[in-house]
């Protein structure tokens, strides 16, 4: 089977309204929590990517049911103690390093050893930075320096930590919070800001939390052991993965689109502010609040005056997984952009940061990286005539489809490998862009 797309020609102007598939982060923290509330809950629009099919082979591997109805997934939940576990079963996370982060703090009290595996790309990734606290919880785990395979028994005598979570990582922040609510006693942690979707759902479900915050960092106290009900939730949209349609419509000529129902909470939607300094004029209409979350529609209009960036440190978290596409539009700026303290970026499902900077030279932007800083230089001129070959970017299905958009807005002829690492995160991407218009071999 052919494992690879084909793009000739800039996309054609398009004018559509749209809609994406559910968000992956919310995804997973609905089935994790289903599996863990007591009694039946009701997941609608969840994302049906690898990612969160690989959560719910999880839970099915811990004993949970789940049965889907239509758009409806039911999941029935057995309490925060109904994890049946066998001797000696394997978990395989696949490519989800969320799924693989949290569920280590659903682990902290199982009563049998549990191996937790994934893919090669999971397996190049650090698990200290989720080990070391679940540790201190009194959880047995051991992994071969920091990396999976993770082996974890939990404890029957689990206490509460005091923990300062310092990468501005919602993966391990939410691992800690999962891991609270077996746990007896007060949990506190001090978390660098990262995407708060667990919190706002913790809230939801009435699991005790309190929530004080500065400008930098959230203080979070969890009271647990706490169990809680079962719920229905109706998964937003996915601004990742909206983000691609949003840069391709800013870079596209007469084009506009409309994106809706999108879940545009303030800790994801970096990409909008950022863009929006870049002269983008994002707009957002029909907000709302749902179950804690924000959802909009959001309107882009094609811009052809973009302006360089010098992007503060500070919207990094809330834009970490689209900094691959404000790059691209960097590249058709007008002026230098600079972006700063990237690290984490490398530390994602490929080394995004330095797989970046490698693709747009070799089409040809000007960019010079120091370390975790990078600077583009823009030119709004921008078009490419080159044959680009794209392919050893760990089937990053975000490097994927940034090609994708690269070769749509810029020109020149793509080939662009590894098209079923788009499954991860968003198997309609090529469906999508099809519908607008594109022309894809
Ligand atoms: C995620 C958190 C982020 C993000 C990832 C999803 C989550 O990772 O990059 O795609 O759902 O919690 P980190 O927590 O490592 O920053």
């Amino acid at each position: 089977m052919k494992n690879f797309i084909e793009i000739k020609n800039i996309i054609k102007p398009f004018n559509e309204k749209i809609e994406i598939s559910g968000d992956k982060s919310i995804s997973i923290r609905c089935v994790l929590l289903a599996s863990q509330a007591i009694g039946k809950s009701k997941i609608y629009n969840l994302l049906e990517s690898e990612d969160v099919i690989s959560a719910l082979a999880t839970i099915k591997k811990l004993g949970i049911k789940f049965k889907k109805i239509k758009n409806c997934y039911e999941i029935y939940g057995l309490g925060i103690n109904g994890y049946k576990t066998k001797k000696n079963i394997t978990i395989n996370a696949g490519n989800s390093g969320t799924l693989a982060r949290l569920i280590l703090g659903l682990l902290i009290n199982s009563n049998n050893q549990i191996k937790l595996i994934g893919d090669k790309s999971l397996s190049k990734r650090d698990f200290s930075r989720v080990t070391n606290p679940l540790k201190l919880f009194g959880a047995n785990i051991t992994s071969k320096d920091s990396y999976l395979p993770v082996k974890i028994s939990g404890s029957e005598f689990l206490r509460p930590i005091n923990y300062y979570e310092k990468l501005g990582s919602a993966q391990c922040k939410s691992s800690v919070m999962l891991a609270a609510i077996k746990t007896p006693g007060k949990t506190k942690l001090k978390a660098k800001k990262s995407r708060n979707h667990t919190e706002i759902l913790f809230k939801y479900l009435k699991i005790p939390i309190k929530i004080t915050k500065n400008k930098y960092y959230d203080f979070i106290e969890v009271n647990g052991p706490s169990n809680f009900k079962g719920f229905e939730y109706n998964v937003p949209g996915d601004i990742s993965s909206s983000a691609f349609f949003l840069v391709l419509t800013l870079l596209s000529d007469n084009s506009k689109i409309i994106l809706k129902n999108i879940n545009i909470n303030n800790s994801r939607t970096g990409i909008i502010k950022i863009l929006n300094k870049m002269n983008a004029r994002i707009s957002l209409s029909n907000k709302r609040n749902y179950k804690g979350e924000k959802i909009a529609d959001i309107i882009v209009k094609s811009r052809s005056n973009l302006k360089g960036i010098n992007c503060p440190s500070s919207l990094n978290s809330s834009a970490i997984d689209e900094f691959l596409l404000i790059f691209l539009v960097a590249a058709k700026a007008k002026g230098v952009s600079t972006f700063k303290n990237l690290s984490e970026l490398n530390k994602k499902e490929s080394p995004r940061l330095e797989l970046a900077t490698n693709l747009l030279s070799q089409i040809g932007v000007k960019i010079s990286r120091d370390l975790d800083n990078i600077k583009i230089f823009g030119n709004p001129k921008l078009k490419l005539k080159g044959n680009y070959i794209i392919k050893n970017f760990m089937k990053d299905h975000r490097i994927f489809m940034m090609s994708s958009i690269a070769a749509l807005s810029f020109g020149g002829k793509w080939k662009i490998r590894d098209s079923d690492s788009i499954n991860t995160s968003f198997p309609n991407f090529l469906k999508t862009l099809k519908k607008l218009g594109a022309k894809i071999n």
